[in-house]
């Protein structure tokens, strides 16, 4: 079975995640999106962070070029897995993926340390401002510095293994 793991990561946390996935599956290709030059696999396993609750927009563009393949996703989030935030991030994906016609066989997702530079901004933010830093969401991105930990990796692993 012929299997690209392609990613994009502007932080390196789905890139963490991306060569966990590729442990589990040394057989595979494995290139950022920017380098994928054509998709005639058996199988795509695509991996982005999470923007405004979907793929990034590199991910996005690419996944809109993959029509009726077998694809498995992952991706990384500030928010906890098991938020309902990152059910809508699935649904959203689901949506886009299942549009083109692809069988999904497979979704893998954990926390992603947020950009520093991202929380400096948000810090400047007025306190009446919607994103501006309640203490539920500073204890959120503490929570994230820590992640993709070894626990999130192996179970990355654990996820490509099970794919085949
Ligand atoms: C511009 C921007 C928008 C983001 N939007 C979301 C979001 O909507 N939901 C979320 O849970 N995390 C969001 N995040 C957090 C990232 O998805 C998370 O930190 C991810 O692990 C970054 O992955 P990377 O290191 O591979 O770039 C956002 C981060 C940035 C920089």
């Amino acid at each position: 079975m012929k299997i690209l793991i392609t990613y994009s990561s502007k932080t390196r946390n789905t890139e963490k995640v991306a060569k966990a996935i590729f442990e589990g599956i040394p057989s595979a290709d494995f290139l950022p999106i920017s380098e994928v030059e054509n998709l005639d696999y058996d199988l795509i396993i695509i991996g982005g962070w999470i923007d405004r609750a979907t793929f990034d927009s590199n991910t996005l563009a690419f996944s809109k070029n993959i029509i009726k393949k077998n694809v498995a996703y992952f991706f990384t989030l500030g928010a906890y897995p098991n938020s309902d935030h990152a059910l809508d991030c699935v649904k959203n994906i689901d949506t886009l993926l299942g549009e083109n016609e692809n069988t999904i066989t497979g979704r893998y997702f954990c926390q992603g340390a947020i950009d520093p530079k991202l929380i400096s901004w948000l810090s400047t933010l007025p306190s009446d401002h919607k994103m501006s830093p309640s203490e539920e969401r500073k204890q959120r991105w503490e929570d994230a510095k820590s992640h993709p930990n070894s626990e999130d990796l192996e179970r990355a692993k654990e996820f490509a293994i099970s794919l085949l």
